[in-house]
C-alpha cells in the first residue's frame, strides 16, 4: 500500500509558512517512536541533544557526544520515511571554528542519514552557519533559551524580555541572512516570537514561544507524559509514565502468581 504522506523537505516548510499552515515537530531518538511520529504526519523529527536529559539521564545536554548523536540519528533516519529528519550538533562540536563545525556537520550527516543539522546561538555562530551551508548542508538555527548555554544564561529562563527583545530580533535576522532554513525560538515571550515570525521569510519553530510561530516543537517524552516533572510550556497529550508504571506492576504481580505466561503465551510439545 502506498502512503498518502509526502516526503517533507526544507522547501516544504517554507511553502507551509507562505500558506500560513502551521506544522508540527517532535524529537525522537529511536526507531519505534520515529516510525510512529513519521506515520502520524509530523513534519519534522528532531534528533535533539535533549537525549542527554531524557535518554541518557544527564542533568543537561552538555555531555552528549557526536558519536552518541550519530547512533540516535541512525535509528531515527532509518525509520522516518516522510518527516524531515534534523540532527542536533552537540555542545563542543562546532564552537571552536568554522572548520570544526563543517567537519562535524559532515560526520553527523554522513553517518546518521539525517537531512539537516541544528546548532544553537546567535551572531557568534554566523561564520559556522555560513561554512556549513556552503558545504551543502541545511542548517536550522536555535535562539532564545539555548540549553547548551544553560550555565552562561544562569539557568532555565525566558529570553528576550524588555531590552533583550530588539537584540533577539537582530540576531534572528542575521541568522536568516547567514542561510538557516528555519529557526527554533525557545522560551521567548509570545509577542516577540510573533514579531520575529512576521519579520523573517524563513519558518520559525516555537517551544515555549506562543502559538504564532510557523511550527511548534516538543520533546516526545514531555508531550507523552513520560518524563518526570513538567514545564509551563509543555502540554501532555498522554500519560505514559502512569500507564507504564501500571503495566510494570501488573507484569510483576502476574509473574509472582504464575498467571504469566499462561497457555496462550506458551508453546506446546
Ligand atoms: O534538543 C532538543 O530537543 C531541542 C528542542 C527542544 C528544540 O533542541
Amino acid at each position: 500500500m502506498t502512503s498518502p504522506l509526502k516526503k517533507v523537505r526544507t522547501s516544504t516548510l517554507l511553502s507551509l509558512k507562505q500558506s500560513r499552515t502551521a506544522f508540527a515537530c517532535i524529537t525522537s531518538y529511536d526507531a519505534l517512536t520515529a516510525e510512529i511520529f513519521d506515520q502520524a504526519g509530523i513534519e519534522v523529527i528532531l534528533v535533539g541533544d535533549s537525549a542527554g536529559n531524557v535518554v541518557l539521564g544527564h542533568e543537561n545536554t552538555l555531555e552528549v557526544s557526536v558519536e552518541e548523536m550519530i547512533s540516535f540519528g541512525k535509528a531515527v533516519a532509518q525509520a522516518a520515511k516522510h518527516s524531515l529528519v534534523v540532527i542536533d550538533m552537540p555542545f563542543g562540536s562546532y564552537e571552536v571554528s568554522p572548520e570544526q563545525a563543517v567537519e562535524n556537520a559532515i560526520k553527523l550527516m554522513k553517518h546518521s542519514g539525517a537531512e539537516a543539522v541544528k546548532l544553537e546561538g546567535g551572531k557568534d555562530r554566523i561564520p559556522q552557519i555560513k561554512a556549513i551551508v556552503a558545504a551543502g548542508i541545511p542548517v536550522m538555527g536555535h535562539l532564545g533559551f539555548t540549553p547548551q548555554s544553560v550555565h552562561a544564561l544562569g539557568g532555565f529562563k525566558v529570553q528576550g524580555r524588555g531590552d533583550q527583545a530588539s537584540e533577539l530580533l537582530v540576531e534572528a535576522t542575521s541568522l536568516e541572512q547567514a542561510g538557516v532554513f528555519a529557526l527554533v525560538l525557545e522560551m521567548v515571550p509570545a509577542q516577540l516570537a510573533k514579531t520575529i515570525t512576521e519579520s523573517l521569510s524563513i519558518p520559525t519553530i516555537g517551544i515555549g514561544a506562543g502559538n504564532q510561530t510557523d511550527g511548534q516543537i516538543l520533546v516526545w517524552q514531555d508531550f507523552a507524559g513520560l518524563s518526570n516533572g513538567s514545564r509551563k510550556f509543555v502540554k501532555q497529550y498522554a500519560n505514559l509514565r502512569d500507564e507504564l508504571a501500571a503495566a510494570a506492576h501488573s507484569y510483576r504481580s502476574e509473574v509472582q502468581s504464575r498467571a504469566f505466561p499462561d497457555k496462550e503465551h506458551s508453546f506446546e510439545d
